[in-house]
């Protein structure tokens, strides 16, 4: 019950965040929702506007799409916890820049260590590289499990395709779908102890070195 009490208190402090330009374009802070003790916690890229307007992450078309395939694992919006690499919204939704990221990747790094989930899903290529510290792209590692430390704990990242990726093209989709249901073994899985505290993979190389843009 505290970290779900520290993850509202967070809330409250980031959403008057200014560490970066996009604080002035945005309607408000998306933090994300969801669980906030989840075992299950996807991270995917940015705000777009109709998550700008709500203030909740993927509520839109693609957003959709990430509810049917959690409801093909029997899982619900409610069961997981959803957030973003980034929290506020880039103009017209482009991509990520570097310095952005740096800004706002402490914000992420808290969260993942109030959330403590077990298996951490990263959707699309912004997320996995920055979670991962490791420049391979999405459609090398999806769906292959790593051990890693996050937050100071051990979880599986498991990076996935952005299901806005997926939404117009099938083949995509369907790879999706089978990675999708993978996850409920991978949430069987026993945890590994934990090690040394980390605030950041071992290894990890700054946004611009990770190939981020
Ligand atoms: N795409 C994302 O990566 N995040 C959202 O919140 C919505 C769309």
């Amino acid at each position: 019950m505290a970290a779900a009490t520290d993850l509202l208190t967070y809330r409250d402090e980031v959403a008057s965040c200014t560490r970066c330009p996009l604080a002035q374009g945005r309607t408000q802070v998306v933090f994300g929702s969801g669980d906030p003790a989840a075992d299950l916690m996807f991270v995917g890229e940015a705000p777009g506007f109709h998550e700008d307007k709500q203030g909740v992450p993927f509520v839109g078309a693609a957003g959709k799409l990430l509810d049917q395939l959690l409801g093909g694992i029997g899982l619900t919006r409610a069961d997981v916890y959803v957030a973003n690499v980034l929290k506020c919204r880039p103009p017209g939704n482009r991509d990520p820049q570097p310095e952005e990221i740096e800004a706002c990747e402490a914000h992420l790094w808290h969260q993942i260590e109030l959330i403590r989930p077990r298996v951490v899903a990263t959707l699309g290529n912004f997320a996995t590289k920055l979670l991962s510290g490791k420049p391979t792209g999405i459609t090398r590692v999806h769906g292959q499990e790593q051990e890693t430390t996050l937050g100071g704990r051990r979880v599986l990242l498991y990076p996935l395709y952005h299901p806005a990726a997926a939404l117009y093209t099938p083949r995509m989709l369907e790879v999706l779908q089978m990675d999708f249901a993978r996850i409920p073994e991978l949430l069987g899985r026993e945890p590994e102890p934990p090690i040394e505290q980390h605030a950041a993979p071992v290894g990890a190389e700054p946004a611009v070195q990770l190939g981020l843009f």
